[in-house]
């Protein structure tokens, strides 16, 4: 059944309060649950309490202290009938944790008891109105074996605990703040902490631990710094402040997600907490600082304030992200808002918006960043929702500064603490605070589909006059798309324009007194707009959508010599590295058609100059330079083609790299033996940046025809490292190296790093994973690797870490492998997503994304395709895989 935005009604019931009794045990956990319940002044009356309950088993019902037999449990769950204006109900049901891999509601990970309830887990706990506008109070008792579970966590403050008869213990929590059943959770088992005392700004002392299994203490201590940084951001950057005595952090093994924001107990998928220099990248390093960020962060925003139904989830999950960019990007940058490590986390923002968001836009899963309907929610944690949402919140942010989006922040607090609340409510707040009328602005919560900003120019040297014309729509969109578009968006669309020196010109608009500044955000209202500036002394050339100011396509003819230009001397560092890739995106795109036509392949000199410059260039930062360096994805490429073909896009991009690795050897060699960090590791921005260029030059080097030079330095390097980020790219530097014949060396350090690393899981993960992404050769195609790691004893299929790490990374990264011209590729993914479809369908229906866009690709391919999605659609149960497949197949 679809589930409508447009059907939305409040609760017929309210719950005041919940006290929840829990007897944990794996096999049959016992769960006691007394509501205060009364009718919804609000609601129409209705008949019966519907309670809301899956996989439950009833074991008995109270209606204000007396049995009630008028219970009537059904597949949703559980009808109440003859119930009064208002009542205290007491159910007992039972659950199977231990039975649970689903791995959302109560289950068990290495023996130890986990929750997870959003979106719809809570009612795999008890029965409940498990709706998020419905808001109780909660007292929790926790009671388990004592040595088997000697630590017993849930939200809020611990109020009591003690010992029971045999060898049992109890501990009881109660959260001071009303919150909707999905930010309930529990944790019990054999757990140690870290802990830190802080004091926050208004005096008091709080309590911080971050959870881990006992031998993952040591990897703790960057998260714990990650949380510690969190609290001073919000107090400083928004005036938000903890408002609990204690903040907790678990990390688990299994986990469907990277995090969970329950209130006060935050729990964690492992990857996103531990860490130390041996174990974890930069990148890993950088995702932990991001991602315990981001949960703090809903703190305010989601728990504080949260969504009245599940089509508002951008409310919490856009600003949460938006808020977590700004978080990393002031944690990099402090308060220069010039410099390059801000423009490095966008352009890292802006790389995953534009591969994975647009691309979801493109097809058949394209939707609002508010919904308008779903079969299952948990199909829409989606990139549109999560990214594209932190894109509409960063345009407040444009339109009317830091300071009046702080103030549309404290009155969206001010109306709506402790409330249940839509996108509109916070879109009102901002228009309300900043004194403007934002209605037209609704169109980005409810359009789907990527805007395109066409651009034309013109200059008129007689009368010194340039004028913008910037026209908007949706080109070609999916069908999807199509039906939600209704008219124009209010687009800030940033602009400089550069004189012949390279010098931004500065700016005035027609009209205006004096000129001033050299960016100017031009609001977009209408489909067609011209902006004319004046007193422009010669022809400059334009740059446009500085910052990635709006989440769109921009269409302007540049040639290759104006690209060149910028990417040389824009003083916005986004969109210097946007020249670079457009510039390469353009080549790419001209030799894949050539490799698909099968025809000769040549890389032009000045395309190689633009690179030999940047890599060169000493006033650029290692990071900024890493960036500007990287080629496009293959996916991204792909996307490109008016036809995919995964094939002809290898070709041509291996081509280049090969190309580039050979004309610049030399200063790839440079380049490795200027940046390398000796001493310490630290996971700084300059020290990561340096690592980044470093193994980059690394990368490159490995392409060479004679790869003895990469296997040199790389079995050096992978030998030599005290860090993972240095030991992984050696790793995968002698992987590519395989590819040219270099096969030892390769199965040498595999094995060497299966051994050293052994007992860490999450670095066994990254050893799957670049063995699935791993180029392969017509005489080792990768999936038959693939296949040889599924029967590893270390794999296991319903860890949702180690399955990604191997099937995920061969069917989302590694797409020229993947869309191997044979169909086995998706033959492989077809299996495994019914394997996981009956084990886990949240994770099976992520896995069966990989296939959405089949027709944009190659007749041959696409058929193929549609061959794996119906057999799929054919034998797939849960209703989140089959959303998937039918809406792909539509
Ligand atoms: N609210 C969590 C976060 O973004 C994600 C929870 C996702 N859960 C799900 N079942 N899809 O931090
Ligand atoms: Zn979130």
């Amino acid at each position: 059944t679809v589930i409508r935005r447009a059907d939305y009604t409040p609760p017929a019931f309210l719950i005041d309060s919940v006290a929840l009794e829990f007897d944990l045990a794996p096999a049959r956990t016992i769960v006691r649950n007394t509501m205060r319940v009364r009718r919804n002044p609000d609601a129409a009356p209705a008949p019966h309490l519907e309670l809301l309950g899956e996989a439950l088993e009833v074991l008995g019902a109270r209606l204000d202290g007396a049995p009630h037999g008028a219970v009537r449990a059904h597949e949703h769950g559980l009808t109440v009938e003859n119930v009064p204006e208002a009542f205290e109900l007491t159910l007992e049901s039972a659950c199977a944790p231990d039975q649970n891999t689903t791995l959302s509601g109560l289950y068990v990970s290495s023996g130890n008891f986990f929750t997870q309830c959003e979106a719809e887990g809570f009612r795999r706990i008890t029965y409940f109105l498990d709706r998020p506008d419905v808001m109780a109070s909660y007292t929790v008792t926790l009671r388990a074996d004592k040595a088997a579970y000697p630590v017993l966590l849930s939200n809020g403050n611990l109020v009591d605990s003690g010992d029971l008869p045999d060898g049992r213990h109890f501990a009881q929590w109660e959260d001071p703040f009303r919150k909707p059943s999905y930010l309930f959770a529990l944790v019990a088992g054999k757990l140690v902490a870290i802990e830190e005392q802080i004091t926050t700004g208004s005096g008091k002392e709080k309590l911080l631990q971050v959870w881990v299994e006992p031998a993952d203490l040591d990897k703790t201590r960057h998260a714990m710094d990650s949380l510690i940084h969190s609290i001073r951001w919000d107090e400083q950057r928004f005036g938000l402040k903890l408002d609990l005595d204690r903040f907790m952090i678990v990390a688990v093994g299994d986990f469907n997600m990277g995090a969970m924001e329950n209130k006060g107990l935050n729990i964690f998928n492992t990857k996103y907490v531990l860490a130390n220099p041996e174990t974890a990248t930069d990148t890993d390093f950088a995702n932990i600082e991001s991602v315990v960020g981001h949960e703090y962060f809903h703190n305010w925003t989601g728990n504080r304030v949260t969504c009245r139904d599940w089509f508002q989830l951008s409310l919490k999950e856009g600003l949460t992200v938006f808020r977590d960019q700004e978080f990393s990007a002031d944690m990099a940058a402090g308060d220069d808002v010039a410099s390059t490590a801000r423009a490095v986390k966008r352009i890292e923002d802006v790389r995953v918006l534009r591969q994975l968001q647009f691309a979801e836009d493109a097809g058949p899963m394209a939707h609002p960043v508010r919904p308008e309907s779903y079969v299952e929610i948990n199909n829409f944690y989606t990139m549109t929702v999560y990214e594209k949402g932190s894109e509409v919140v960063r345009m407040y942010q444009t339109l009317f500064g830091r300071d009046g989006f702080r103030k549309g922040m404290d009155l969206y607090f001010k109306r709506h603490d402790g409330q249940a609340v839509t996108c509109d409510d916070f879109r009102h707040a901002m228009a309300d605070a900043n004194g403007r009328d934002l209605a037209q602005f609704e169109r980005w919560y409810s359009q789907a589909g990527t805007p395109r900003v066409s651009v034309r120019t013109a200059y008129d040297a007689a009368a010194r006059r340039y004028t913008v014309t910037l026209a908007q729509g949706y080109g070609d969109a999916s069908p999807a798309a199509r039906e939600t578009q209704q008219g124009p968006l209010l687009i800030p669309f940033a602009i400089g324009l550069i004189g012949r020196d390279g010098r931004d010109l500065p700016l005035r608009l027609d009209g205006e007194a004096a000129a001033s500044g050299t960016t100017r955000v031009l609001d977009i209202t209408d489909t067609e707009q011209t902006f004319t500036f004046v007193d422009v002394p010669e022809q400059p050339l334009p740059s446009l959508l500085r910052n990635f100011s709006s989440p769109v396509i921009v269409e302007y003819d540049y040639s290759d010599d104006d690209l060149a230009f910028l990417l040389a001397h824009d003083s916005d560092p986004f969109n210097r590295w946007e020249a670079g890739q457009r510039l390469a995106t353009r080549a790419l795109l001209t030799l894949a058609a050539r490799a698909a036509a099968n025809e000769p392949l040549t890389l032009g000199e000045n395309f190689i100059a633009a690179f030999r410059r940047v890599l060169t260039d000493a006033n650029l930062s290692p990071a900024f330079r890493e960036l500007a360096l990287t080629l496009p994805s293959e996916t991204y490429l792909a996307d490109q083609m008016a036809e995919a073909d995964p094939a002809a896009v290898h070709r041509a991009r291996q081509f280049v790299r090969r190309q580039l690795a050979t004309a610049l050897r030399a200063d790839w060699l440079a380049a490795y033996e200027q940046h390398q960090t000796p001493g310490a590791y630290e996971p700084t921005p300059e020290a990561s940046g340096r690592r980044a260029l470093k193994n980059l030059a690394l990368a490159y080097l490995a392409e060479l025809d004679d790869p003895a030079d990469a296997v040199r330095v790389a079995s050096a390097q992978y030998d030599a490292s005290n860090n993972m980020t240095d030991r992984a790219a050696a790793l995968g530097a002698l992987l590519s190296a395989a590819a040219a014949g270099a096969n030892e060396p390769a199965e040498h350090a595999l094995d060497d790093f299966y051994r050293r690393f052994e007992k860490e899981a999450l670095v066994i993960d990254k050893w799957f994973a670049m063995q699935a992404a791993q180029r392969g050769t017509p005489a080792q195609p990768t999936l038959a690797k693939v296949r040889k790691l599924l029967a590893h004893p270390a794999f296991n299929l319903k860890n949702p870490n180690r399955a990604r790490s191997l099937i995920f990374s061969f069917c989302a990264a590694n797409p020229a492998q993947f869309h191997a011209a044979d169909g086995s590729g998706y033959a492989f993914w077809a299996e495994q997503v019914l394997a996981l479809d009956a084990i886990n369908p949240q994770v099976a229906a992520r896995l069966a994304r990989s296939l959405e866009l089949w027709r944009r690709f190659t007749p041959a391919l696409r058929d193929r395709m549609r061959d794996a999605l119906e057999q799929v659609a054919a034998g797939a149960k849960s209703r989140d895989v089959r959303e998937i497949v039918e809406k792909a197949l539509a």
